[in-house]
């Protein structure tokens, strides 16, 4: 779909260029025209040579000799595509676009959808004003303006990036505030600002606004002012509000960002305003999650050097879960040509920044080491010290790293070459034989599906050192009671193989189990079939294909289930138990602190789905 040449035409038309040119630098009026300091940033000048002429529409810079209209200077200052440029002007001086090639129905339908984003934006714009005229006036907001002040924020910084405070419950808010200038429930809704009973979603929390990259408000982060949970509370996920593309900060560091080439990725929205007041404005958050390929898009756009810090309080899975994640990053950064370094940090950003500079901070970026380093030494660390299994496990995924490297990305194999001589302790010519032994043990199929990627064999590995260390495991423990007695009694089991099982009380859907719930591969495995053939009668299962490689295993949990009392209430009470322990794995895993949250709350009732069940195993 293409913007027609006549909307074009109108927002070139419509779109004020002195305003345009003075949100990049401070204008003066000379007669008919503007006059300022060359606002790109390579051009650095003392006495002003970039003028603007309003009657025109047009901009001259006599220094650098570019010029030209607002869409251009939009697109070259701010790094946009022409269409991204089109429609933010359209959007900032009111002209709505019309695309080529549309039925009456589409346009219908676009239509629409345009009055419901522009509602929410408005919403969430008022919003935005609301919490934090209330934070800096209200009487209410004593203990949220104490508690910024406690934890150093300036009157600046809080205003710059307009922090708020939502009125707690039981006080006017800001629906009734809305509903004053005509912004119904609907607008509420679509701005992600209600809470699942609709009331005020924020209340009694500090609000932080999250701008897209044009710097329209599209959600926020919400932080309580004491220990109540969770510690954050995001906008859910609307039209607008997509974490995974949105970075905290992108549009007041951008300037800075441009200036210096140079990006800082940091977890924590207090993160990035404590090193914008300390002197370091060019430093983004991700929204509690892991950084993205989108990410690394936007800032690659804009910043030749992007520098992960990660906090220091990473350990056990979660810490493989990160190298892998990090391990793939370096194949989208290389793609997009970006350098990506990686700093651990010895401490949060904000805390730390209580009792150092802006410039001792500066100093720690000296131990930034390559994403291809950060990722072979993290890997070798996580070997080092350890048992032998352990080491021969880690070191196929150092091998799969240089590897795919080698494939994917030549310009980095010298680098990932002398790193692994190095973490593995060999010569180059032995790390060319276990390279190659390592090529020919992936391949044919079996073993090649073990290890396809830098994802899977972490899981792997996982897997593969919880079977060694027994039965410890308690999910791998209760996995296997789950399968016993779906194997002691599957005509009791299908139903719930086939559709989960129900708890009325607390879920509104069934619970449901796949094989990836699993913390065994083997126990996933036979979970599948189990699944696939539900309603069958075992004799027939094991005929199965794929029953054949699993025959051990099955016999194996068929004896041990044999001191088990199947019955539909201990079914039920292994099931819910299981699913639980499985939840709790993936809040471990995941970094995304919103799905973290409602894995808790879903743990929580499972947790007691459970324990309904197992009373009723004793009663019977
Ligand atoms: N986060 C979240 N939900 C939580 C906890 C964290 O969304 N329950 C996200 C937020 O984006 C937060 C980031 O993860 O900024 C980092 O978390 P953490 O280090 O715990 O918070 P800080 O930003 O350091 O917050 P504070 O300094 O206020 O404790
Ligand atoms: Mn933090």
């Amino acid at each position: 779909m293409r913007i027609t040449p006549q909307s074009i035409e109108e927002v070139r038309e419509a779109a004020q260029i002195a305003e345009v040119a003075s949100e990049f630098t401070a204008l003066r009026r000379v007669g008919a025209r503007f006059s300022g300091l060359c606002p790109y940033p390579d051009h650095n000048e003392k006495t002003p040579s970039f003028s603007v002429s309003p009657d025109k529409s047009f901009y001259y810079c006599f220094g650098c000799s570019r010029g030209g209209d607002a869409i251009k200077l939009v697109m070259e200052l701010k790094s946009f595509s022409f269409a991204e440029a089109v429609s933010h002007l359209a959007e900032r001086f009111g002209v709505e676009l019309r695309f080529e090639g549309r039925s009456p129905e589409e346009e219908r339908a676009a239509e629409k959808r345009n009055a419901r984003r522009r509602s929410a934006y408005k919403a969430l714009a008022a919003a935005t004003a609301y919490y934090h005229k209330y934070l800096l006036k209200s009487p209410a907001a004593e203990e949220a303006r104490g508690y910024l002040k406690e934890r150093g924020f300036s009157r600046s910084t809080i205003e710059e990036f307009r922090l708020g405070y939502a009125p707690p419950r039981g006080r006017p808010g800001f629906i009734q505030a809305a509903r004053g200038v005509g912004l119904g429930r609907e607008a509420l809704e679509a701005a992600g600002l209600l809470s699942s009973r609709g009331g005020e979603r924020f209340g009694d929390r500090v609000t932080f606004p999250i701008s897209d990259r044009r710097g329209r408000i599209v959600g926020f982060g919400a932080r309580s002012l004491g220990d109540a949970k969770p510690k954050y509370l995001n906008s859910p996920e609307t039209e607008l509000f997509n974490k995974r593309s949105l970075l905290y900060g992108f549009p007041q560091i951008a300037e800075a960002m441009r200036r210096e080439k140079a990006a800082l990725v940091v977890e924590g929205y207090t993160d990035v305003l404590m090193l914008y007041q300390s002197g370091i404005k060019n430093a983004v958050a991700t929204l509690g999650t892991a950084m993205t390929e989108q990410h690394l898009k936007t800032l690659s756009g804009h910043a030749e050097k992007i520098y992960l810090l990660f906090d220091p309080d990473t350990a056990g899975e979660k810490a493989v879960q990160k190298v892998d994640d990090t391990a793939e990053l370096t194949f989208v950064a290389a793609r997009l040509s970006a350098f990506l370094y990686v700093v651990r940090l010895p401490e949060d950003p904000a805390d730390w920044l209580l009792n150092h500079s802006g410039d001792e901070f500066v100093k720690l970026l000296d131990s930034a080491v390559s994403i291809v380093e950060y990722t072979i030494r993290s890997l070798a660390e996580e070997a080092r010290g350890r048992d032998a299994a352990i080491r021969y496990r880690v070191m196929p995924r150092i091998l799969e790293y240089v590897q795919r490297l080698i494939i994917n990305e030549p310009t980095l194999e010298q680098e990932a070459r002398r790193l692994a001589e190095d973490a593995l302790q060999v010569s180059p010519a032995r790390l060319d034989g276990l390279l190659s032994s390592y090529k020919a043990s992936t391949h044919g199929d079996r073993q090649k599906a073990e290890i396809p990627t830098t994802q899977n064999s972490s899981r792997q590995l996982v897997s593969n050192s919880r079977r060694n260390e027994g039965r410890e495991d308690p999910l791998v423990e209760a996995g296997r009671e789950l399968l016993a007695l779906v194997l002691a009694r599957p005509d009791l089991a299908s139903s719930a193989l086939r559709s989960g099982i129900e708890a009325p009380d607390v879920f509104d859907a069934p619970v449901i189990l796949t094989p990836d719930d699993f913390g065994d591969k083997a126990e996933g495995r036979i979970f599948a079939l189990l699944a696939d053939r539900a309603g069958e009668d075992l004799g027939t299962i094991l005929s199965d294909e794929r029953a054949r490689v699993l025959l051990d295993e099955i016999s194996a949990i068929r004896a041990d289930g044999e001191r088990l009392y199947p019955s539909e209430a201990s079914l039920r009470a292994a099931w819910f138990r299981f699913a639980s322990l499985s939840r709790e794995r993936a809040k471990l895993l995941t970094e995304d602190f919103d799905e973290k949250y409602r894995l808790h709350l879903e743990i929580k009732r499972l947790r007691q789905a459970a324990v309904e069940a197992s009373n009723l195993t004793l009663e019977s």
